[in-house]
């Protein structure tokens, strides 16, 4: 039986899958079986930052796979404690909880607000959430997440969750009280349409939070681990969060979570109040490791700043080259959306079938999220082969 059809036969259909299976990647590029080749500018949605089987991440994976997987939180794990120090020294962190997802992280994040709140008054419930926003498919992750599609038909929701607008303040201020224990936002709303916070916001979002004395979480499980041309989105901003939730990236493809938080927030969590069996095990913390030091190597950043203006530059001309078909170019880095004035699905399965990968999110914002390695060259690549599928393709 082929893949597609054990697919079809044996796996919950949750997803709407394209009739690609992959085998290989090695760098931007992934291998069919057929042995057709594609340039990944979608990373897995976010999470082959370093490409695909970096070697170093890989040799690492090997070697530990090979000493030692899995021994259980009871114990000291050493990657695990080298992970945690990395995250902690390259950004405003003192202490890190290890999960297996970014939604696992950000429930992690709402039982650790709800804690502090309701050690402070039993009525400090509240969290303030953003309208278009994306915080994962759990129950608690999914109650703070704006989009009312992701909660249908499960509800009902987490009780004391407020929604406001992203990007403003005034509507931050009519939700906010002193029942409330933290504000969550992504400093890009990803799957909101790659949207950027504006400075002001974040910074507004701090001394609201600071005045209700309420915890400020940022959800770098998409903007973090280098994806916005820092190793975390919030470094762009100058405001610091009390938490900052982590996922995708970090493990280069292997599943890890990771809730990071400082001061007050740090010392929430005490034992046997959050844990999770496969959170921070020997073989994700050691992919984390090695990922984090090749990005903390100097010059890193500046070869990634370099070539991700240059696809944003190449995504502005195509803007000009194509009048009437799209409205802008916006995000931070690495993180970039083309804004359609078509509904963008289609088009993307054309690119898939011309060699070239992304994705479409909230209708018409089609997303760029190339791993970080990408080259000028390839860039020029994936860009020609866009242009040449948008020639022979009338949009709707
Ligand atoms: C900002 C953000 N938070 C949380 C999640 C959920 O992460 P996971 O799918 O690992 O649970 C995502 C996934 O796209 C995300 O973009």
């Amino acid at each position: 039986m082929e893949t597609f059809e054990k697919t079809e036969k044996f796996v919950m259909r949750t997803y709407n899958r394209y009739p690609v299976s992959f085998v290989r990647g090695e760098g931007c590029w992934l291998y069919d079986e057929s042995g057709k080749k594609y340039l990944d500018m979608l990373a897995g949605i976010a999470v082959c930052n370093l490409g695909h089987c970096h070697p170093r991440v890989s040799e690492a994976i090997c070697e530990q796979a090979k000493t030692l997987i899995h021994t259980s939180n009871l114990f000291h794990i050493g990657p695990q404690a080298e992970l945690a120090r990395l995250l902690c020294e390259n950004s405003f962190g003192e202490k890190v909880f290890f999960c297996n997802s970014g939604a696992e992280a950000n429930e992690g994040a709402i039982k650790l607000a709800r804690r502090y709140g309701t050690e402070l008054n039993p009525e400090k419930y509240e969290i303030v959430a953003f309208k278009n926003s994306f915080h994962g498919r759990t129950v608690a992750s999914v109650s703070v997440t704006g989009q009312g599609k992701y909660s249908q038909g499960f509800g009902p929701m987490l009780e004391g969750v407020k929604f406001a607008e992203f990007n403003n303040l005034e509507s931050v201020e009519e939700v906010v009280s002193e029942r409330t224990a933290a504000i969550i936002v992504e400093p890009v709303q990803g799957e909101g349409g790659v949207v950027p916070a504006e400075p002001d916001f974040l910074k507004g979002l701090r001394e609201i939070a600071d005045r209700v004395n309420a915890l400020l979480i940022f959800d770098e499980v998409q903007t973090g681990i280098g994806r916005t041309g820092r190793l975390f989105a919030y470094q762009h901003y100058g405001v610091e969060p009390d938490v900052m939730t982590l996922a995708k990236a970090l493990g280069n493809g292997v599943p890890i979570g990771a809730v990071v938080a400082k001061g007050r927030a740090a010392g929430v969590l005490k034992p046997g109040l959050h844990a999770s069996t496969f959170g921070g095990n020997f073989l994700s913390t050691r992919a984390g490791v090695e990922v984090l030091k090749v990005m903390t190597a100097p010059g890193f950043f500046d070869r990634v700043n370099a070539v991700a203006a240059y696809l944003r530059k190449g995504l502005e001309s195509i803007v000009e080259e194509f009048p009437g078909r799209f409205e802008a170019v916006r995000g931070l880095g690495m993180m970039l959306g083309l804004v359609c004035r078509f509904e963008c699905g289609e088009l993307v399965g054309k690119l898939l079938e011309a060699g070239v990968i992304v994705n479409c999110t909230a209708g018409r914002v089609l997303r760029f999220l190339p791993p970080l390695v990408i080259t000028e060259e390839e860039v020029d690549y994936g860009l020609s082969v866009l242009r040449e599928v948008l020639r022979g393709y009338g949009g709707r």
